[in-house]
């Protein structure tokens, strides 16, 4: 790949593992181009505990038990807790079944953060693929913190596509809209993947019959097919989005994404509306009279190259 270590990106993942998560740390892990500094958990797809575990199962699975492991919020800040079992199992990792960890969480995942982000002005990019409470407490008992961030790269939220959980949120967004708000407002330099671009690439039934005989292939394939055969029956088409995968490619190649500033905030209230993303795109309305900061949005990708990406990273051929 000819990039030097000393050129790779310092990155944070912070995450609800979950399969589209799991993908996402193959992801990184098999890129170059990033540094993992570690992995925060968080309340999500599935409770914590599960979430954490499966974080520490899937790096030894990728043989990358040094990197660390750090949990974070069992809930979210306000709301009671959702999960999205339906999707990812209640192992939080389909059919597959990895092996125990041998391994605990190395702590507390917002101290991480804040220490993390502190000690490296301008330098760390923050990655969240899950809903955003942890990045909400770190910002909350270390205010500014976020700033410290080079970026925050963030899957979640829907700007023009339908929600994936109620007619106007996404899952991470539903999960902690607090949190979400509060991140969103918190002035650090946020770019978001939501729906309106992720939804445009999806792994298909043929992408996992070609998927390799060696461990990690086999993972993915238990992995993927349970929520892929909900797709199907849910007249959704047989495949699988990869939201999170996304998000880490925001940090990777940026180049494959068309990326629009969208003045928007989030909504915390309503049976229809919490969790919602309101972009104001008022045309008799100078910038400053706005509802929410600039966020840039990831509106479109360049789904082949993304593809082309995704697979060759998280299964390099050996050389
Ligand atoms: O809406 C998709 C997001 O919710 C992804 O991060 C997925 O893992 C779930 O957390
Ligand atoms: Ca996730």
């Amino acid at each position: 790949m000819g990039i030097e270590s000393s050129d790779s990106r310092p990155v944070i993942l912070d995450a609800d593992p979950g399969v589209d998560d799991a993908l996402a740390i193959m992801l990184a892990l098999g890129s170059p181009e990033l540094d993992v500094l570690g992995i925060c958990t968080v309340s999500g797809n599935v409770p914590l505990d599960i979430g954490t575990g499966n974080a520490l199962k899937v790096l030894e699975l990728l043989g990358r038990g040094g990197i660390p492991v750090y949990s974070g919020a069992g809930g979210p800040l306000r709301k009671e807790a959702v999960y999205a079992t339906e999707v990812h199992g209640t192992g939080g990792l389909g059919n597959s079944a990895l092996p125990l960890p041998d391994r605990s969480p190395s702590g507390d995942a917002i101290s991480f953060m804040i220490e993390t982000l502190s000690a490296r002005p301008g330098e760390v990019t923050l990655i969240a693929v899950g809903p955003l409470t942890n990045l909400a407490l770190a910002e909350a008992r270390a205010p500014g913190v976020l700033k410290k961030a080079r970026e925050v790269c963030v899957m979640g939220g829907a700007v023009e596509e339908p929600g994936n959980v109620t007619p106007v949120a996404e899952f991470n967004f539903f999960a902690d809209p607090d949190a979400a708000r509060q991140v969103v407002r918190s002035g650090t330099s946020i770019t978001l993947a939501p729906l309106d671009v992720t939804h445009r690439v999806a792994l298909a039934a043929t992408h996992l019959a070609e998927m390799p005989a060696t461990p990690a292939g086999r993972f993915v394939m238990e992995a993927v097919r349970p929520a892929m055969e909900l797709a199907m029956r849910l007249q959704a088409g047989r495949r699988f989005f990869l939201h999170d995968p996304m998000a880490v490619a925001l940090a990777i190649d940026p180049s494959l994404f068309r990326i629009e500033t969208v003045f928007a905030d989030v909504e915390t209230e309503g049976d229809l509306t919490a969790g919602q993303v309101v972009a104001d795109r008022r045309s008799f309305t100078v910038d400053g009279n706005r509802k929410g900061p600039p966020v840039r949005c990831a509106m479109d990708v360049d789904a082949g190259r993304f593809l082309a990406l995704f697979l060759s990273r998280i299964f390099p051929v050996d050389v």
